[in-house]
């Protein structure tokens, strides 16, 4: 039998009751129903500082001096994934402060000046990706910075972006009553995380002219 698919759920609000927080269990309980382990983190719980100057804190042995649990975080739950979902409220039009400082610290463990790198890098690459995103206001707009962001990490890291859920709400687990049921969705997404069909193609990609087998015929 094969290994289940590891998937690692990143919650970037320090609310552990609130709206991103909510989505991304559901979002866990829907992919361990379908056969995933499944790790669910509040990035804050092992982050408590933002990348410094590497020159400044790299220690002889080439390990980040920043005494949090950031190392853990990132080479026992990250590196071993095969998928994360990064679930974040919309903090002024962006990921919050803690998402954004997960990715920077990463920076630490990619770069040349670490003696593993290329290890990191490798086991950083093609993993499948995706996004929960809480926030007060609707438009699309609100979000699209975000989406970019995490577009252009899945592409420089090799990995496929695979979808998005977007929930409103401003209190706590207010998402719960969002007309939308981004809970039922969250957890149609984290079911079907492993399966679902990616594709991003170029001129020249082969490919059949259907984009779904034709079950009628
Ligand atoms: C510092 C801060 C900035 C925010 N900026 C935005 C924003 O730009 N757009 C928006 O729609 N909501 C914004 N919100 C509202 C949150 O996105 C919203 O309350 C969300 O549901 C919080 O998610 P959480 O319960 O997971 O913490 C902001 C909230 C805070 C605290």
């Amino acid at each position: 039998m094969s290994e289940p698919s590891r998937l690692l759920v990143l919650v970037g609000s320090p609310r552990r009751t609130g709206n991103s927080a909510a989505m991304a269990h559901a979002l866990a309980t829907g992919a361990t129903d379908a056969g995933a382990e499944v790790t669910v983190r509040f990035i804050d719980d092992y982050i408590t500082s933002f990348l410094r100057d590497c020159r400044a804190c790299r220690g002889l042995d080439g390990e980040c001096s920043i005494t949090d649990r950031f190392r853990e975080l990132f080479f026992d739950d990250f590196l071993p994934a095969d998928g994360v979902v990064f679930s974040t409220p919309v903090y002024w039009y962006g990921v919050s402060a803690q998402t954004k400082a997960f990715f920077d610290r990463t920076f630490c463990y990619y770069a040349g000046s670490y003696p593993e790198s290329a290890e990191v890098v490798a086991r950083m690459s093609r993993k499948r990706v995706g996004l929960v995103l809480a926030s007060e206001e609707t438009y699309p707009g609100a979000s699209l910075g975000i989406i970019h962001q995490i577009q252009e990490y899945s592409r420089y890291t090799r990995s496929e972006f695979v979808g998005l859920v977007r929930g409103f709400g401003n209190s706590r687990g207010e998402v719960s009553r969002d007309p939308g049921h981004p809970l039922a969705e969250s957890g149609r997404f984290g079911r079907s995380f492993f399966d679902l069909k990616y594709s991003d193609y170029h001129l020249d990609t082969g490919r059949a002219a259907n984009v779904w087998p034709d079950t009628a015929s």
